[in-house]
């Protein structure tokens, strides 16, 4: 145990998970699914999600890892028995294909932060183009997120504390300035306001079975929560860390830069009369405009800095990604962490391909038949992303009350936390982990994959 590494202290932590947490999903992801899913009322459903379930799974999650000290799979063997094992591999193989797909469209940002930078991407006449066009270029993409693999690579290799620790402890503070930095520019955009109303003014008759399933998987894949990333980082963290301060700073962080890239979206959309409903190309077709009309050169530094720290913001979730199967083959199997980190790499980067390849590129992967034509980076990730995680939340609760024991999971709590005892936060989080995550969750899971294999409205109808 000696030398599995540790985070060096409650901001090492932090500044490591909330990394996690902060990435595409919050940047790229977020206002995509709240620009499709009614603006104010995905936020609203989004944020009592959060509260309501989010922050006790991943106190589970944290305490579960830090408890047992080991990868997520041993975690779960360790505290419950082989069987309970199957459930931390369930939670390596989501981390998996979601890195899978996760690192093609990292690819994308850094092939963009590159061509805003020193190409002629803001000369583009047209930014929709010019992304569809993008996405089906072979060797860019496959250069671009080899690129991006490799770098993560490197840094899981360095190690928990001189690899993971320090690089997001630069990343995220540099993240949130620029954030709002162009947050206040966008403000000042003509015709601004509509993009704020959208986006803070619920309109309730938007709500429905769809609104709230897309806010619960994008609760769980922002936060990094359903497949055992926060077991594992909590398998590095100190016994006399006070896991619910953490994880609150890490949910509050999360939150507020899913929120302020909608803040720096919206206005923008609605300030040069595009739709907020674009889905995926959001980001990459109506920021071009925002940095091009900054003027040639300005436009290319805000421009390029802005892609460039979407890349840090997923560079911190992917090497968290890669963390998961690595510290299960070098806990378990006793690899070294060097041989595993580079052959995990490289079979992730090439189960990747089909989702690399499905936006156009081939019709094989970009049209599946079994999937109502849709393509292979929406399989992988609805199906390891928007059903896998909140089910691996749902089986989570089900393990801790059934088998681990919730006042297992308390007395991990108070370690770092004596207040914590008896408190009416305590009860709050039990009776969370106890009935309304399972129940919700589970109801959830099995509506979720009917309806992304048959549709829920055929049901009802
Ligand atoms: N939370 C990351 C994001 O929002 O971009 C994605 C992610 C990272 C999901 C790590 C799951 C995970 F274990």
């Amino acid at each position: 145990m000696a030398n599995r590494g540790n985070f060096s202290g409650r901001l090492g932590f932090i500044m490591a998970a909330a990394g996690s947490a902060v990435g595409l999903g919050n940047i790229w992801k977020f206002p995509y699914e709240a620009g499709q899913n009614g603006g104010a009322a995905f936020l609203l459903i989004y944020i009592l999600l959060t509260f309501l379930l989010c922050y006790p799974i991943m106190l589970g999650e944290i305490a579960i890892g830090r408890k047992a000290a080991s990868d997520a799979y041993g975690s779960y063997k360790q505290l419950g028995g082989k069987n309970w094992g199957y459930l931390g591999l369930y939670g390596i193989l989501c981390g998996i294909m979601i890195l899978s797909f996760y690192n093609v469209v990292a690819g994308w940002a850094f092939g963009y932060f590159l061509e805003i930078s020193f190409g002629n991407l803001l000369d583009h006449p047209n930014y929709g183009t010019f992304f569809s066009e993008y996405v089906i270029d072979f060797w860019d993409n496959l250069i671009f997120s080899a690129c991006f693999m490799a770098i993560t690579a490197f840094i899981v290799l360095k190690g928990v504390q001189k690899g993971i620790e320090a690089a997001s402890k630069i990343m995220m503070p540099a993240l949130f300035s620029i954030l709002i930095l162009l947050i206040i520019y966008s403000l000042t955009l003509p015709n601004a306001s509509a993009g704020i109303s959208f986006y803070l003014l619920p309109d309730f008759s938007k709500i429905n079975f769809q609104t709230v399933y897309s806010a619960l998987g994008q609760a769980f894949f922002s936060l990094s929560l359903g497949m055992g990333a926060l077991i594992t980082y909590g398998s590095y963290v100190n016994k006399n860390q006070n896991i619910l301060s953490s994880a609150a700073t890490i949910t509050v962080m999360d939150m507020s830069v899913a929120f302020l890239s909608g803040l720096l979206i919206f206005p923008l959309v609605f300030s040069q009369g595009q739709s907020p409903a674009e889905g995926p190309a959001l980001v990459f077709v109506v920021l071009p405009g925002i940095f091009n009309s900054m003027g040639p050169i300005f436009g290319r530094v805000i421009g390029g800095g802005f892609f460039l720290l979407l890349c840090f913001a997923a560079l911190t979730s992917t090497i968290s990604l890669l963390e998961v199967p690595v510290a299960y083959f070098v806990d378990q199997k006793k690899w070294s962490r060097k041989s595993t980190t580079w052959l995990l790499a490289g079979i992730i980067f090439i189960l990747g391909l089909p989702s690399m390849l499905s936006q156009g590129a081939v019709k094989m992967f970009s049209s599946l038949p079994f999937y109502q034509g849709r393509s292979a980076l929406d399989f992988v990730s609805e199906v390891f992303s928007d059903i896998s995680l909140p089910l691996g939340g749902c089986l989570m609760t089900i393990f801790i009350v059934r088998r681990w024991g919730t006042h297992n999971m308390s007395e991990e709590l108070y370690q770092g936390n004596e207040t914590y005892k008896n408190s009416l936060l305590e009860k709050y989080i039990n009776f969370s982990i106890r009935y309304i995550c399972p129940v919700i969750l589970g109801i959830f899971s099995i509506l979720i994959i009917i309806d992304k294999f048959y549709g829920v409205d055929k049901l009802m109808n």
